[in-house]
């Protein structure tokens, strides 16, 4: 069983479930265009995303890593009418890309891209009093995984949900030595997971379009 495999389920499910969409399909144009790195979810994982966010009732979204804001439109489509997503963005030009992407999607009013690294706007946001989201999507630079999974910590409370994308990376999360940042990053954010009170998570190893991955997902158990 090989990639290619992999891709054509991902096809024939995506066919099947996730029927094609010009908003989506210009945003992915978009990107490839603008040369920005293939790290976005596939459609499925997208959609997956999307129902998360409506089974958790999520009025509040918080992204970290918006690339060309791929993921940030299916998190959007979950959100009422009232709704808030504030997306980080370290990129400026990453940021730009995803600003057009979200206001041709429809959910420019909805979505706030913030730029600047993560490890600088997180703080700012408990500042600003937000100390709530329902769910928040992490899925920037590897290394700084175990710093965002703590500040998800600090602006989620109970029932909010924490989804990380890329714990498995191909398999190599079980190499402890790994002398690969990314790797490293995955390694200590699962730990971190693992040992947290305040939570009850698992991770699920996928296949498809996008390889060989998987990501984490975590419920706040408690508020303190
Ligand atoms: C990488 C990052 C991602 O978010 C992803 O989905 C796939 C790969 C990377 O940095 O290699
Ligand atoms: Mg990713």
């Amino acid at each position: 069983m090989t990639q290619e495999l992999w891709t054509e389920v991902d096809c024939y499910i995506t066919d099947l479930l996730v029927p094609a969409d010009t908003v989506l399909d210009a945003t992915l144009e978009a990107s490839h265009a603008d040369g920005l790195p293939p790290h976005n979810v596939s459609p499925n994982q997208g959609k997956l995303l999307m129902l998360l966010a409506l089974i958790n009732k999520a009025h509040t979204i918080l992204e970290i890593g918006t690339l060309g804001g791929y993921s940030t439109i299916w998190l959007a489509r979950a959100l009422p009418a009232d709704g808030r997503l504030i997306t980080l963005e370290s990129n400026p030009k990453y940021a730009e890309i995803a600003r057009k992407n979200i206001l041709r999607a429809g959910l420019a009013h909805l979505v706030e891209v913030r730029v600047g690294r993560a490890i600088d706007t997180l703080p700012k946001l408990a500042t600003e009093g937000y100390n709530r989201f329902d769910l928040i999507f992490i899925d920037a630079d590897k290394p700084s995984n175990p710093e965002y999974l703590a500040w998800a910590l600090q602006l989620s409370g109970r029932g909010s949900l924490i989804i990380a994308d890329n714990v498995v990376r191909n398999g190599s999360v079980i190499e402890a030595n790994s002398d690969d940042p990314n790797v490293q990053g995955v390694r200590q954010f699962n730990k971190m997971l693992a040992m947290e009170p305040r939570v009850s998570a698992t991770a699920i190893q996928t296949v498809g379009s996008k390889g060989y991955d998987g990501f984490a997902i975590a419920i706040l158990t408690s508020d303190d």
